[in-house]
């Protein structure tokens, strides 16, 4: 299967959210991404369960929600309930990683664990076997719009060598500065999901550029 494309709805017009969804509806993207923010693990502060259920209401894509809030246990539940596909948590923002991936299949969704530019890739290995996902950070979370850091090109193929290695099927996501940029290099290191919010919600076309970045290197596949 070819790459996935998640866009970032924190980069939409939030006057417009189902507008946003009509659109990524009708793209060629296969996730919507849904950053939630508590203002404690990251200095910012996004939207909550209230938005995410009534966007599950409208969207009929992958529902992707990444947790960058403190004590992730306490929430993971709801989030499904929500309409969560996938949830995933930081490694850096909870002691029980573990517990909470099981928590997060419990309740019927997949799980994914999410780490900052400054963690190891190797810090996710124990659980790779329990891991639907990594959330690899390519920015400092907190906010859209930033810079990619290019170290991540490292992590990305670490981990995609030792998920081979396995034979597991975790999917490795990339979040942050992504755009037709880079995507290409991205997707080479290894990522399976490309999430881009200031890419694709700030360009004059974002159903095209949804489709530029869905298509990049699929013109290889056929040597
Ligand atoms: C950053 C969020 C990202 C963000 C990406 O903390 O986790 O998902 O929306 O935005 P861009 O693509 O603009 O870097
Ligand atoms: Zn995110």
């Amino acid at each position: 299967m070819s790459h996935r494309i998640a866009p970032s709805l924190l980069a939409a017009d939030f006057n417009h959210i189902g507008d946003a969804v009509t659109m990524v509806n009708e793209s060629q993207a296969d996730w919507l991404h849904l950053d939630v923010m508590d203002g404690i693990f990251v200095p910012n502060i996004s939207f909550g369960q209230p938005i995410i259920s009534a966007v599950k209401k409208v969207c009929t894509k992958v529902m992707d929600v990444h947790l960058m809030i403190e004590r992730p246990e306490l929430y993971v539940e709801q989030f499904v309930e929500c309409g969560a596909d996938y949830v995933s948590f930081h490694l850096e923002a909870t002691n029980h990683v573990h517990r909470v991936c099981q928590q997060i299949k419990s309740a019927g969704a997949k799980s994914g664990v999410a780490i900052n530019p400054h963690t190891p890739v190797q810090s996710v290995f124990e659980v790779l076997e329990d891991l639907d996902l990594v959330v690899i950070m390519s920015v400092n979370p907190g906010f859209g719009g930033q810079k990619f850091i290019y170290r991540t090109l490292e992590k990305i193929r670490t981990l995609k060598e030792e998920i081979i290695a396995r034979n597991l099927n975790t999917l490795i996501e990339v979040d942050g500065g992504v755009g037709l940029h880079n995507a290409e290099k991205i997707l080479e290191a290894g990522a399976d999901v490309l999430v881009a919010g200031s890419s694709v919600f700030k360009s004059d076309d974002p159903k095209l550029t949804i489709e530029r970045l869905k298509t990049i290197g699929i013109g290889n596949l056929q040597f």
